[in-house]
């Protein structure tokens, strides 16, 4: 199963994407978490220790210059842009508590836009998880699905929206869905998260008609808390834990209905 989280900066994606890791691999699930926001926080809200430590795999510049031909950061006019990375999961993800992680890092972008060879081991990394891969794989991503191009978009079994109750996350619902009609992905859900009354509720179901909603998350100031205290999200509310269970639910049944 190939899960992928996006939505605007703040709304509580990567809440979601530990959260969701956590359930699968409570129920016995093999998980992969990817952390592809260049602004990775998915170690730290998972608990692992010394997050600072990883390096990020765009940072790996012997790695990517041995499998593409170019060092990152040098202009080249060639380099591999389907390099070998099978090797890599197994090589370079971290795990703890049952879940298994990489983090991708950040592209410089300079004059050479996407066409440089970080991101050429990144694409071919994320093409890797999804299609070949036999394990869950949750895909914390930032506000847009860059990292998902039309080979991987059928691989995708569900891109979840994650939206709060503002204007503002509802618009950029519907850029995203426009994105993803456009690669050929069909499978989006939302997820209404920090939603604090019956009335809020109300306000993302009536401003995305047509969207499936798989469910809720609740406003908690004990996830404000753990924050501010620099303690992981993932175990930090009950409330939470039980909100997403439920959308681990929702997803279970909806993606086997989907393979009958
Ligand atoms: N249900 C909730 N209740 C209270 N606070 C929440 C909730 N969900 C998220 N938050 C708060 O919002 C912050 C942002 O959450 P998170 O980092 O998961 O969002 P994100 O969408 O991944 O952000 P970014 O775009 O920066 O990656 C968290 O630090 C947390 O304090
Ligand atoms: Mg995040």
């Amino acid at each position: 199963m190939k899960i992928a989280i996006t939505g605007k900066g703040g709304v509580g994606k990567t809440l979601l994407a530990s959260l969701l890791c956590k359930a699968f691999a409570d129920s016995g699930y093999s998980v992969i978490a990817i952390d592809a926001d260049p602004d990775s926080n998915l170690a730290a809200t998972l608990g692992f220790p010394h997050p600072e430590k990883i390096t990020p795999i765009s940072e790996m510049s012997a790695l990517i210059e041995e499998r593409t031909g170019a060092r990152p950061g040098q202009a080249a006019a060639y380099f591999r842009l389907n390099p070998k990375v099978d090797d890599l999961p197994d090589k370079y993800c971290q795990e703890y508590n049952g879940i298994r992680l990489m983090v991708m890092g950040r592209i410089k972008k300079g004059g050479s836009g996407c066409y440089c060879p970080e991101n050429a081991v990144l694409r071919a990394l994320v093409t890797h998880l999804l299609l070949a891969r036999n394990e869950v794989v949750i895909l914390d991503m930032e506000a847009g699905i860059e990292h998902l191009g039309r080979a991987t978009a059928k691989a995708v079994d569900k891109l979840i929206v994650v939206v709060e109750p503002s204007r503002r996350s509802v618009e950029t619902a519907y850029r995203i869905d426009k994105l993803a009609q456009d690669i050929g992905l069909r499978n989006i859900a939302v997820v209404g998260n920090k939603v604090r009354s019956q009335s809020e509720k109300e306000f993302l179901i009536s401003s995305m008609p047509g969207f499936e909603f798989l469910g809720f998350i609740a406003y908690d100031q004990t996830i404000v808390d753990a924050d501010l205290g620099n303690l992981p999200l993932v175990d930090a509310s009950q409330q939470i834990i039980t909100d997403v269970r439920s959308i681990h639910q929702a997803l279970l049944s909806n993606i086997g209905h989907q393979a009958q």
